[in-house]
């Protein structure tokens, strides 16, 4: 299936660009772009069920819940910042009513993340990273015991910054050579923080110091390749990366997420594990549920739910006219047959001053 308008949202050189100035990913130049011409290939027979409630219902669930989670966030990394004992048990309710709500309604609490305008990257990032995580764990068929202890990794794989001084973590541009060697030391320091925790998973430790390692042998800490990496570290690296481009930071703008999944499509065969792109990609749709898009007839729109059968054509809300002046609101199921609608580019929301939150609910 060729995906056109969503390959080409962004030039391979605007997306090298943008990792390369995410000073969180420390990015290196990738050798080799990996093929221009391929399109991904949107495979839909590993269907998930339908969502057992609509995303409306779960989005009123999870937004207590996410809040409650930033809560939690706050309180340990502030514990290990002071140098205070924390327990990494106290994680596991909240990961659990994270996979709960998932197995109601697979985009609501992805959606949630990135939808509420959060400025606190340090502690939403790591919400962040375990939620998708285990959408992703979801999709890839891991058990329950196992998304636990994903959702888990995720949770603390960056615990490490907590000791890496703020006026690195969040110096707008560019990291000088010795900043970027006290940023590199998170993974290990972090692994150090954790091992001690009694009752801790091998599979979380690793998730921690291997999430920075890369398919072809150019991460770090330890330059792992390939099936050297662990299995939680090769899902975590990718949801780390989106995470980390789509959200606020105090140097940069988020990038729409539909726009983060192409750019990681393309970089899918230097820096990921084969197909772990590719299955986020389905986990989340082409056009993930509140990304702004501008549609075949000029008018624009909200993605307000995915199709699994159908990714490419997900169902929307039109909201504004060609000119961004508000139109009555029609949702729209551009995969219905008779719909002729098609989706022609992914638009970020904050240059039009757009509150997708409201207009999705
Ligand atoms: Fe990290």
């Amino acid at each position: 299936m060729m995906i056109d308008s969503w390959e080409k949202a962004m030039s391979a050189e605007e997306s090298r660009k943008a990792m390369k100035n995410d000073s969180d990913l420390l990015w290196e130049e990738p050798s080799d772009d990996g093929p221009e011409d391929e399109t991904p290939v949107v495979d839909a027979s590993l269907d998930a069920m339908p969502d057992k409630v609509s995303i409306q219902e779960e989005l009123r669930r999870v937004d207590k819940l996410y809040g409650e989670a930033l809560g939690y966030a706050h309180g340990f990394i502030d514990d290990v910042r002071n140098g205070k004992p924390f327990d990494f048990n106290e994680a596991t309710p909240l990961v659990n009513e994270f996979i709960d709500s998932v197995f109601r309604n697979e985009s609501a609490a992805a959606a949630i993340s990135k939808l509420k305008a959060f400025d606190e990257y340090t502690y939403t990032h790591c919400i962040n990273v375990s939620i998708l995580a285990v959408i992703l764990g979801k999709r890839l068929g891991y058990s329950r015991d196992r998304l636990e202890l994903l959702g888990i990794a995720g949770i603390f794989h960056d615990v490490g910054k907590s000791v890496i001084p703020e006026i690195i973590l969040n110096k707008p541009g560019k990291l000088s050579k010795t900043e970027m060697n006290i940023m590199r030391t998170h993974p290990l320091r972090g692994y150090q923080i954790l091992k001690d925790q009694p009752g801790i998973a091998n599979e979380v430790l690793r998730g921690c110091l291997e999430h920075h390692e890369k398919f072809d042998g150019s991460g770090y800490p330890r330059g792992l390749r390939g099936n050297q990496i662990s299995d939680f570290s090769r899902l975590l690296t990718v949801v780390d990366v989106y995470d980390a481009l789509t959200s606020k930071r105090v140097y940069k703008a988020p990038m729409p997420p539909g726009k983060v999944l192409g750019m990681m499509y393309k970089w899918r065969v230097t820096d990921f594990h084969p197909n772990v792109v590719e299955e986020f990609i389905k986990s989340l749709g082409v056009y993930p549920v509140g990304s702004f898009v501008r549609l075949s007839s000029g008018n624009h729109a909200v993605v307000v739910d995915h199709n699994t059968s159908d990714p490419l054509n997900p169902s929307i809300r039109v909201v504004y006219d060609n000119k961004m002046h508000q139109i009555p609101m029609t949702t729209v199921n551009l995969s219905d047959k008779d719909v002729e609608l098609k989706i022609t580019d992914v638009i970020n929301p904050d240059e039009y001053k757009v509150d997708i939150y409201k207009l999705i609910q």
